[in-house]
């Protein structure tokens, strides 16, 4: 069988980075005669916008489906430095086909690992910061991100605005079980490199698996306190993996403040996308922070992958964007069709360029990891 990928550039830097994507995923296929083929998407975009007046056809959604896997660069008009000058979307209209697939595609959970390459930029003056390697799983269905509310009297000295949180048993369930079974595998995996000493030890030489879950239920009782006891059900039937929860506020100060403590950090969705922010920043920043939308119950939908990363107005066109965290989000594609071989080589190539020659970006990187491959 041969798997079909959809990508997807998008806006800004996203161009720049798939292209990136496409040549390393061209030079893969030729050295392993890896089953995969691929197709460029013009949307969404804020292109195709400005000739559609949409961000992407109407059946977009049907024919997303139809892939293996979706591959995106990033979405965010890139405003004045693009040839569209005073052709500007708000954030609302560009940024919502992603919130669109996330959940048309029923992928509920969001995982963005943050570990800090050997060569990548360490922001943190301990050098036990060196040892950063976690896995931040964010919900990626409901919570705050479900869009509901309103605004009444709109402008006005007696407007109002709700925007309503939602939190399922169900989906908060699925999401820790997730999370248990990910720090399981994680555990694992490090007991394995430790005996074939094939990757340094990460976590201090720590094997131990723990998860930490975050709430604000000192502030926010309703959904915390459900997490929280869905939280102990799981935790009871995984005895022998360590368990922690805090605050989303205290979690940022961990995060800066003892950030190797952490293995794997279970979230809602908005908590969970502040802490990867940070958590990308532990990782050497935004242009090395890989990340994938999955539905961990495979149920035929394709996942969708995507650098944390957005358009980067500010120094998109220019080719220097970093095409390290596109790179990095291939592994997890690769990895997720099982072309286990492949994101190895993938994975050691980017790994290998970030430690010899940190400070190259745009081109010249994909260039050089195209040749150590
Ligand atoms: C992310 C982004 C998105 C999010 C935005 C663009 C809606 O910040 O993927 O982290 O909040 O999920
Ligand atoms: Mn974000």
């Amino acid at each position: 069988m041969t798997y079909q990928l959809a990508l997807l550039p998008g806006d800004g830097i996203g161009v720049e980075v798939t292209a990136a994507a496409e040549q390393v995923l061209a030079a893969l296929t030729q050295k392993f005669d890896l089953p995969l083929k691929w197709q460029t998407l013009p949307w969404p975009s804020t292109a195709w916008h400005q000739q559609h007046g949409t961000m992407m056809p109407d059946d977009a959604m049907q024919q997303l489906q139809q892939f293996d896997a979706l591959l995106l660069g990033a979405l965010g008009d890139p405003g004045p430095t693009s040839d569209h000058d005073r052709y500007r979307l708000p954030d609302g209209i560009s940024l919502a086909p992603l919130l669109q697939m996330r959940k048309g595609l029923d992928l509920w959970a969001c995982e963005r690992p943050a570990r800090l390459l050997p060569g990548a930029p360490c922001y943190l003056a301990d050098p036990r910061a060196r040892e950063v390697d976690m896995l931040v799983i964010r919900e990626n269905s409901e919570g705050e991100y479900v869009n509901q509310g309103g605004r009444l009297r709109p402008g006005s000295d007696d407007e109002i605005a709700t925007q309503l949180e939602v939190f399922s048993r169900k989906a908060t369930k699925r999401l820790i079980r997730h999370a248990f079974q990910r720090a399981r595998e994680r555990m694992e995996q490090r007991q394995k490199q430790a005996e074939e000493k094939s990757f340094p030890c990460d976590r201090g030489g720590n094997h131990a698996a723990q998860v930490c879950l975050i709430t604000k239920r000192n502030a926010q009782p309703a959904w915390g306190e459900m997490y929280t006891e869905v939280f102990a059900e799981l935790a009871e039937e995984n005895p022998d993996i360590a368990t922690h929860h805090e605050l989303v506020d205290a979690a940022c100060m961990k995060f800066v403040q003892s950030p190797w403590q952490f293995d794997v950090v279970v979230a809602s969705n908005l908590h969970g996308d502040i802490l990867t922010d940070l958590a990308a920043v532990l990782s050497g920043g935004l242009g090395f922070a890989p990340s994938c939308n999955i539905n961990p119950e495979q149920d035929g939908l394709p996942a969708l992958f995507e650098p944390t990363h957005g358009s980067a107005p500010d120094i998109a066109g220019q080719g220097i964007a970093n095409p390290s965290a596109m790179l990095l989000t291939t592994v997890m594609l690769l990895r997720s069709l099982g072309l286990h071989q492949a994101a190895i080589a993938l994975e050691h190539a980017v790994t290998e360029q970030i430690k010899t020659a940190p400070e190259t970006t745009g081109a010249a990187v994909t260039q050089a990891i195209i040749e150590r491959l």
